[in-house]
């Protein structure tokens, strides 16, 4: 096989009690990627549909991991990467690890399958680290493994792959501003009260258990931070009367990644239908344009087209 089709999902990280840690996978919105090889040296890429994206190799997400991967494999030739972005860079849904992950996946199995997904997460990483200047693997994890994941530890790299409750719909509400990521973490302060760090784990840790449990009012209680969102709504216009609006049905909301797109998990489709609809009656009134969708989660991760 020299050329290889997939497409890659979107992903929220965080979850509000797990940042840098927590994550899990969404249907939609997904990239299409198709990877060749090539008969010379070196990285090539191409975005079909624009955005302000580099297409520099040396400066691109795709292009970081395709040079790790190459220098592993002592790779004689080189690729050929082509993306139709459908998730828009600096929505808060994983965008750059998207890119990064499915430059990973593809390149592994044009080139025998050598690498296991916790190694296809690593290299991806080099692209992360290119699009938000550190090196997380929570947006990462969710889109290789599929599901819920839990980064447990980054170095050496550890991820355990959760259960995920198949009544689980989430709301993506997305304004159409860009955030950067790399500007998102820079705002959060280094020190952590001890008394913060006291409820943010209990309430990871609640939240690990209650997708074991299947319990949703354990799981509601959990969607909660008060360390980074507290630091980072400032940057998310009409977060507040978003997510209040949202809580008559969701199970719970929060900053997307480092934003500015709000998840809203929900038990049921009808459920998350709602939230839909009572987030758009506010939206619509509003100068910011959004798009709102709806999606379930994703337990399969990165699919081969053809
Ligand atoms: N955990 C990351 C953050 C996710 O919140 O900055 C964004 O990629």
């Amino acid at each position: 096989m020299s050329r290889i089709s997939i497409s890659v999902p979107s992903s929220v990280a965080n979850v509000s009690c797990g940042y840098d840690v927590l994550g899990f996978c969404l249907g939609y919105p997904c990239d299409e990627m198709t990877v060749e090889i090539k008969q010379t040296q070196g990285v090539e890429i191409e975005h079909v549909n624009g955005w302000s994206i580099p297409t520099d190799p040396k400066l691109n997400v795709c292009g970081a991991v395709a040079f790790e991967m190459i220098k592993k494999l002592n790779f004689k030739y080189g690729f050929k990467i082509k993306i139709i972005k459908h998730i828009k860079p600096g929505s808060g849904i994983g965008s750059s690890a998207a890119s990064a992950a499915g430059t990973a996946f593809a390149i592994n199995q044009l080139t025998g399958n050598k690498f296991s997904k916790l190694e296809l997460v690593k290299f991806a990483m080099y692209g992360e680290e290119i699009a938000s200047g550190a090196k997380h693997a929570d947006n990462l994890s969710p889109v290789i493994f599929g599901g819920f994941t839990l980064v447990r530890s980054i170095n050496p790299l550890d991820i355990v792959t959760l259960p995920s409750l198949n009544e689980l719909f989430v709301v993506i509400t997305h304004p159409y501003i860009e955030l950067k990521t790399k500007d998102a973490r820079l705002i959060i302060n280094k020190e952590i009260e001890l008394e913060k760090a006291v409820v943010q784990w209990g309430n990871l840790a609640g939240f690990v258990a209650s997708l074991y449990s299947k319990n949703y009012e354990l799981l509601s209680k959990t969607i909660k931070d008060v360390i980074i969102e507290p630091q980072r709504i400032k940057l998310i216009p009409n977060y507040k009367e978003i997510v209040d609006s949202a809580s008559k049905y969701a199970l719970g909301s929060g900053i997307s990644g480092a934003g500015p797109s709000i998840f809203s998990i929900c038990k049921g489709k009808k459920n998350a239908e709602l939230v839909l609809k009572r987030i758009k009656e506010i939206t619509d009134k509003k100068n910011t344009t959004y798009s709102l969708f709806l999606s379930p989660i994703n337990t399969s991760g990165i699919e081969i087209i053809n």
